[in-house]
């Protein structure tokens, strides 16, 4: 885990879920529930890792790794702490763990116009890889599908 003077990243505990749930519902349309969250501490295949500063939730990073493809499920910042490099030490965090684990690729969707996530993502070298057509609700936007490699011998 990292850390500094002000901000460290751990892994999601219990005592996390309601700041968690209640970013989900200020960020997201579609937010994940406490129970959701919940079950998240009891998946053996799900990562969630927060970045606490002064023992209070900025945001928060989730991965789910099937068979070795690393699926990004979330990534979100509290509006007031963005642009302050909170997504890249999380992100950051997320693909080392994942390297760590041997994992061959990571993939994500994002909305076409989410901009910000995007040019995120490409800076850890995720590229396009292809579309969802109207993939999102509320309001109905397709995904881009991104992806970064890890290791080039999946097979291996
Ligand atoms: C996307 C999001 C997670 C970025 O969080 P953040 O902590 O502000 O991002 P960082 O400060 O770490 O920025 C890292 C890089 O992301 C990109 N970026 C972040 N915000 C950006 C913005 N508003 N416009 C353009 N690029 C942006 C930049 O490349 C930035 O690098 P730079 O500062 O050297 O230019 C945040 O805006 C957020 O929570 N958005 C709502 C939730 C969301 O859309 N999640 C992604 C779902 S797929």
């Amino acid at each position: 885990m990292t850390q500094n003077a002000e901000r460290r990243i751990v892994p999601l505990q219990p005592r996390h879920i309601a700041q968690v749930a209640d970013i989900e519902r200020r960020v997201f349309s579609d937010p994940w529930s406490e129970s959701m969250l919940r079950a998240e501490l009891e998946n053996p295949l799900a990562r969630w890792f927060v970045l606490e500063s002064g023992g209070r939730v900025c945001g928060y990073v989730s991965t789910l790794d099937i068979c070795g493809e690393v699926h990004v499920t979330n990534v979100a910042v509290l509006p007031e702490h963005r642009r302050r490099g909170i997504a890249r030490e999380l992100l950051r965090c997320a693909v080392d763990f994942a390297r760590s684990t041997g994992a061959f690729s990571m993939t994500l969707e994002v909305r076409r116009s989410n901009a910000p996530a995007i040019a995120l993502y490409r800076g850890f070298g995720f590229e396009p890889v292809g579309l969802r057509p109207r993939y999102y609700e509320n309001p109905r936007e397709d995904a881009l599908l991104m992806t970064l490699i890890l290791r080039e011998d999946p097979l291996c």
